[in-house]
């Protein structure tokens, strides 16, 4: 039996209005989740999947949902062209290798020690202070620093590097007047990672130095080695920012979640996994429909801009059981936060030794610790807060 698919529902939702982006929890998601697997948004022109198996098998179907229509505007995309974000098959995998060579574990294994006592040196120095900023003082400060280490920077650049991460992420959206008014800066960016930048300048054994030489070994042109250090820079600031100020909010909130990852701290990866599912730090991704398809009995027509909704799929009730509740001891290694199948994060592996070194650090040091004010970012593609008053912080004895 053939089925006829359907016409899709339509919602009035738009997915980067200062409204959507300005609520962190589930509301949105939950409304066009529950409306139906695929929603057709008019403000956006685009069609979101909404559920957890449905996002899974398009990221699956890279013949159909090609990643030319990464970003929900077209200059954006073609800026991008020549990147493994908004790369398909078969040219993907070239442009990728480098990126995964100098991000595996053995690649990034030399970092681990440095990784460790940074992260040692700033929760001893922050959570002895009555209190701070988790945000400027701790989500942005510790990546900054881990990233310029990686990339070997020796000049200095850690003013320039969060201004630079929001405005690429700000682009990825449609343009509104918050991705106009990020041209300038995302435009710097590009300007110092293909021009000003040059890899002799970079430190000696650096990762960034390492792939630098590969261009001259004519491994990768150079215009690659380029995309590459903007691509860090671009795609792995914001995400990590992001997930280090929800871990804090997230633990705060809940100190008895907080008191089980003391208790077992090995704990720590499922506890940073729960913290992506719930709080998913960039919620959606685009495709382009290269052909007309058919999702959960509904079409979708060739040429169509698709939105995956990661955050409302990580939050679904058909794959995680009670899906609000905040458990560290989860463990949702599947959930879709850094995406799945072949774009699957190629930074996950140092978002994951920064993310858990500051968490095993805090289990050492800090006993118990609230969160006060807080106050939200607003960004087109992450969800981060712009403040995190950390305050009523007890130290462990010992
Ligand atoms: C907690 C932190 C992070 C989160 C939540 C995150 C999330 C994601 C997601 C969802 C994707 C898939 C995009 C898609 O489906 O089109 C992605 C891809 C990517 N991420 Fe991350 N990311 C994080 C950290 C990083 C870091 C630290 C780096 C670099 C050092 C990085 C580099 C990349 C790159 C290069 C891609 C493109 C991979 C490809 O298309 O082949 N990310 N990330």
């Amino acid at each position: 039996m053939t089925i006829t698919p359907t016409a899709p529902a339509t919602s009035e939702i738009d997915l980067f209005s200062d409204e959507t982006l300005g609520v962190n929890d589930d509301a949105v998601f939950a409304q066009l989740r529950e409306l139906a697997p695929v929603v057709y948004l008019p403000k956006n022109d685009a069609y979101a999947i909404t559920r957890y198996d449905d996002v899974r098998d398009a990221l699956a179907n890279t013949d159909v949902f090609s990643s030319s229509g990464v970003a929900f505007n077209p200059q954006m995309n073609e800026v991008l062209k020549g990147t493994s974000l908004a790369a398909d098959p078969p040219e993907h995998g070239k442009l990728r290798a480098v990126l995964t060579d100098n991000l595996s574990p053995r690649a990034l294994r030399p970092l681990r020690t440095v990784i460790n006592d940074k992260a040692d040196e700033m929760v001893r120095d922050l959570f002895s202070r009555e209190t701070f900023d988790g945000m400027a003082d701790l989500a942005v400060a510790f990546p900054v620093s881990i990233v310029l280490d990686l990339i070997g920077v020796q000049g200095d650049l850690r003013e320039k590097i969060l201004p630079w991460g929001e405005a690429a992420f700000n682009l990825l959206g449609p343009m509104n007047q918050r991705a106009q008014d990020s041209f300038p800066t995302a435009g710097e960016l590009f300007t110092w990672t293909h021009e000003e930048m040059r890899g002799v300048d970079l430190a000696e054994g650096s990762i960034g130095r390492a792939i630098w030489e590969a261009a001259e070994r004519g491994e990768i042109s150079h215009e690659s080695f380029g995309y590459i250090v903007h691509q860090i820079l671009a795609a792995g600031m914001d995400t990590t920012i992001t997930t280090i100020g929800n871990c804090l909010v997230l633990l705060g909130e809940n100190p008895e979640q907080y008191a089980k990852l003391r208790e077992d701290p090995t704990l720590a990866s499922s506890a940073m996994a729960e913290v992506i599912r719930l709080r998913t730090p960039a919620p959606v991704f685009g495709r382009k429909a290269l052909a007309d398809v058919e999702v959960a009995g509904t079409l979708i027509p060739a040429g169509s801009q698709v939105a995956l909704c990661y955050g409302s799929a990580n939050m679904d009730p058909r794959k995680f059981d009670d899906p609000e509740t905040f458990d560290v001891t989860r463990n949702p290694v599947d959930h879709l936060g850094f995406g799945y199948g072949v774009h699957g994060c190629a930074g996950q592996g140092l978002a994951k030794l920064e993310i858990q070194a500051l968490l095993l650090a805090m289990t050492q040091h800090v006993e118990s610790f609230a969160i006060g004010e807080v106050a939200a970012r607003l960004n087109n593609f992450t969800r981060p807060y712009a403040s995190i008053e950390v305050t009523d912080i007890v130290l462990a004895q010992g």
